[in-house]
């Protein structure tokens, strides 16, 4: 038994705020955003929608994509750094949403790498028999936990969903998958808040050294191409689509010189999505899928990193 991606979805809130709008709020410039991240603009929910209605949008549209309905969903992972509430998770919120009964349901914390970790949770929920078809969003409102203060990190950030639906196959599929985490660096990126006796202690807002971030990001992406290709027997020049995790165009290009690859094979969104996290990679995917640039068939590596330092990836038969 095996596991594949059948449907693919996403939703991005309405409201657009372009480079020239945070020109208003904070000291930066278009030609700064653009020529250190290539972002021009990322989407900001609105004050009523919480993650889980964006991830509800994405989860409808990915499940209808798929030909199942809600109830032949067995199991839903979301992915979100930015969950509703401290409890119960996002996933259980979805599930109540979608109006699907008593699967199991859980949010993985994985920061950026949320997706490709729910994915690989889901791929061995199916190789072991335990789920036949699996939900996995990635859903995040980063705009509720930036400093609209500090230029080095509120102009970088997105909101949105992105929603997969993997199910049992008798050819793979997902290929093979890697993940990794090292502790160690938690505080180059993160937010160093909680909840203490009814107050928040630390700060509720992200803080990042994008420098050490980027470097590691080139670094690992590279690592976890090699590892997947090398498990597999796979060559760089076999792959259709390299969708890594949508951070900085800097990091996905300076990765794909590295590899080797042509650009005309990496999918970038991040210039109108900005980097939404958790949910980027199926956001980018869906794009991509939509628009007919994947296809039925097609190899396609998919790598994340974040906070934590999180990273992995997979790479998979579409
Ligand atoms: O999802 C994973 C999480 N995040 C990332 O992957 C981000 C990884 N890192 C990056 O994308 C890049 O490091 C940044 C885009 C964050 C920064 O690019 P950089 O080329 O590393 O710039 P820098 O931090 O070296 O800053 C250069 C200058 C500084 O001024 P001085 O000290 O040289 O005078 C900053 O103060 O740019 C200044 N600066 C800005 N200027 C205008 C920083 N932010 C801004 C801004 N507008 N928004």
């Amino acid at each position: 038994m095996y596991s594949k991606i059948i449907g693919t979805g996403s939703y991005l809130p309405q409201k657009i705020l372009t480079n020239k709008d945070i020109e208003a709020v904070v000291d930066t410039t278009d030609d700064w955003i653009v020529s250190r991240s290539g972002i021009k603009q990322r989407h900001i929910a609105a004050d009523s929608e919480m993650t889980s209605d964006l991830a509800e949008k994405a989860s409808r549209s990915a499940i209808e994509r798929s030909g199942l309905t809600c109830e032949d969903i067995d199991l839903i992972i979301v992915a979100t750094t930015t969950p509703d509430m401290v409890f119960p998770s996002t996933a259980c919120i979805l599930q109540s949403k979608l109006d699907i009964s008593e699967c199991p349901a859980f949010d993985v914390q994985a920061v950026c790498s949320g997706f490709v970790y729910a994915l690989n949770i889901a791929d061995l929920f199916i190789k072991s028999g335990q789920a036949k078809n699996a939900l996995i969003v990635g859903a995040e409102v980063y705009s509720r936990i930036l400093n609209w203060n500090d230029r080095t990190t509120c102009v970088l950030f997105g909101d949105g969903a992105g929603a997969v639906v993997v199910s049992g196959a008798e050819r793979p599929g997902i290929l093979k998958t890697s993940l990794h985490a090292k502790g160690t660096l938690s505080k180059h990126l993160c937010v160093p808040g909680w909840v203490n006796r009814g107050e928040v202690s630390g700060s509720p807002l992200l803080q990042m050294d994008g420098g050490v971030v980027f470097k590691f990001a080139v670094k690992v992406f590279e690592e976890t191409a090699n590892e997947l290709l090398d498990a597999t027997g796979k060559k760089i020049e076999d792959l259709d689509w390299f969708i890594p995790h949508q951070a900085n165009i800097r990091i996905m290009e300076s990765t794909a010189k590295k590899l080797k690859l042509p650009l005309n094979k990496l999918v970038a969104t991040v210039d109108h999505h900005g980097n939404t996290s958790a949910a980027s990679i199926p956001l980018a995917l869906d794009e991509a899928v939509r628009d007919g640039r994947v296809k039925q068939g097609d190899l396609i590596l998919v790598a994340g990193v974040g906070g934590g330092f999180t990273w992995g990836g997979a790479l998979l038969e579409f």
